[in-house]
């Protein structure tokens, strides 16, 4: 068994607003093609709402892990997690899986995580959910890219990758 690294994408505004109506808050093309190329080949662990509001299921060419507390509930072609253990446990033999939302999610895992990869969409939103508070004091940032606005990707966007300091 190796050890997996485990990793958070989000897109966040300027508040860390994550969404709203189980939507996201804006289509943003450049910030799918991110998400696409950082998470392809790895196992994404989300929630059963974040897995309800997509609109291709599963993501293809990664392992789709849905959490749900209900032992009832069905989801067709991906594994179920009904605890953060399960979850952990379900990608136990690869290098690198990433927790992809929604709140509740980031939530569970904030505190398990040693890489956040955010894009920071510089606007604010109406929200009705936010991204775990980070004490960014811990964490260092890699990488800042930066996509100006065009008529496709209507905010400027960062793309970050911070990774947690070892003590
Ligand atoms: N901006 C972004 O990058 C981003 C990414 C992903 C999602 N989102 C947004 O986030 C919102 C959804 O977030 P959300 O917090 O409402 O829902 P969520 O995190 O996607 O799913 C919550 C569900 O997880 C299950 N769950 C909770 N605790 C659990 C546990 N300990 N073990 C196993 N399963 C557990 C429950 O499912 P059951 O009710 O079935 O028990 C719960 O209803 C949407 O607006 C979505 O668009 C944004």
């Amino acid at each position: 068994m190796g050890v997996t690294s485990l990793s958070a994408i989000a897109a966040v505004g300027n508040n860390f607003e994550l969404g709203y109506k189980n939507q996201l808050l804006c289509h943003l093309p450049a910030d799918l093609k991110w998400f696409k190329k950082i998470t392809s080949g790895h196992p994404v662990i989300m929630g059963d709402k974040t897995w309800e509001s997509l609109t291709i299921k599963p993501l293809p060419n990664r392992q789709n892990i849905v959490m749900t507390l209900d032992k009832a509930a069905q989801f067709q072609n991906c594994d179920t997690a009904y605890s953060i253990e399960e979850a952990i446990a379900l990608v136990a033999d690869d290098e690198e899986a990433f927790i992809i939302g929604g709140a509740t999610i980031y939530n569970l895992f904030i505190n398990k995580i040693n890489k956040l990869y955010l894009t920071k969409i510089q606007s604010n939103f109406e929200a009705d959910v936010y991204f775990p508070k980070v004490d960014f004091s811990r964490w260092v940032l890699k990488e800042d890219l930066f996509l100006p606005k065009d008529e496709k990707n209507i905010y400027d966007l960062h793309f970050q990758t911070y990774e947690l300091i070892e003590y």
